[in-house]
């Protein structure tokens, strides 16, 4: 991860324009702080833009408050894509040659640099781009591995780094949210663990796409009630007769990743804002604390 950070900072001189793809169900979570730490510096000498990819799994109206957040943030662009539309990817030669004019007349190309934590469609992006089969593209995360230039059309060159994941996440709902979406493997997660924090949120946020998914008449407000419900309305039942509650954590997950239960945003920026206010002050009384027993042990 240090060596992907060090070589996309190595190259950031040479490069006009950053791409920095994200999941529109997640846009904040699936940002790479580091990756934010090297845009804000960077951002006064390159353009930057950021694509919502997914846009046909998440929430239509939260994907328009996150790109008026970016904007308003940065300066940046902000723009809903999803690979079901190439088209609209494609899009992106455009806004680079009107971001860098300057190369509109020259015979130098473009130099774009596109970075993205695994899984959120990267490769897929990059595929639609050059209109060849080049990054492989996979379910499971961290599969593209290594950088390279991709030569593209409209005098553009791409530079793909490799996908990197976080390399702390202090937002505990951000590692949560990873997980619900797939970013985090599979094999390092807990899925009722992440599915009750999902029906947790989707009680309280999709109330209506719940019931309507699920054929529920009313929801309760406990979320082991609901899986129960859930579990009854779709036979998961044990030979004892218990609602199998494993096996509904796995249906709600999987029907969540597949939009069954309809395009959903796991976060919003109110919602965000408010979540790094308790982190900062999280990340704050761990320091004291260390400080203070930093203290003791000297004496
Ligand atoms: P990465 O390079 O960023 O790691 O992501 P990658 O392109 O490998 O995409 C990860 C998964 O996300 C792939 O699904 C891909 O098809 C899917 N995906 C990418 N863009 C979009 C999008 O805009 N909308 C939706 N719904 N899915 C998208 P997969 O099931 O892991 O692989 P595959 O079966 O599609 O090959």
């Amino acid at each position: 991860m240090h060596k992907a950070q060090k070589e996309i900072k190595e190259a950031l001189p040479k490069v006009d324009v950053v791409i920095e793809v994200v999941d529109a169900r997640i846009p904040y979570s699936s940002t790479n702080p580091a990756v934010a730490e090297i845009i804000a510096k960077e951002h006064q000498k390159k353009p930057v833009i950021r694509l919502l990819n997914k846009s046909d799994l998440a929430d239509p109206e939260t994907t328009r408050l996150w790109c008026e957040y970016f904007e308003s943030l940065d300066d940046s662009k902000a723009i809903p894509v999803t690979s079901k539309k190439p088209e609209q990817i494609k899009k992106l030669l455009k806004l680079c040659h009107e971001l860098v004019p300057e190369r509109n007349t020259s015979l130098k190309p473009i130099n774009a640099m596109i970075m993205g934590i695994p899984n959120v469609g990267k490769s897929t992006i990059i595929n639609i781009l050059s209109g060849r089969k080049l990054a492989t593209v996979g379910n499971e995360p961290a599969v593209t591995k290594r950088q390279q230039k991709i030569h593209l059309d409209s005098n553009i060159v791409l530079h793909d780094t490799p996908g990197f994941l976080w390399p702390k996440i202090h937002n505990k709902n951000s590692s949560y949210r990873l997980a619900v979406t797939g970013a985090i493997k599979d094999t390092v997660i807990e899925y009722d663990d992440i599915a009750y924090y999902a029906a947790e949120y989707l009680l309280q946020a999709y109330p209506e796409k719940l019931k309507e998914n699920f054929k529920l008449d009313s929801l309760p407000d406990d979320v082991t009630e609901l899986l129960e419900s859930i579990g009854r309305r779709r036979g998961c039942i044990t030979g004892g007769k218990r609602v199998d509650i494993d096996r509904v954590c796995k249906i709600l997950i999987h029907e969540f990743r597949d939009c069954t239960i309809g395009p959903i945003s796991l976060e919003t920026p109110t919602m965000i804002e408010q979540e790094l206010i308790e982190v900062e002050e999280a990340i704050r009384k761990k320091a004291e604390k260390d400080a203070a027993r930093k203290k003791r042990r000297k004496k």
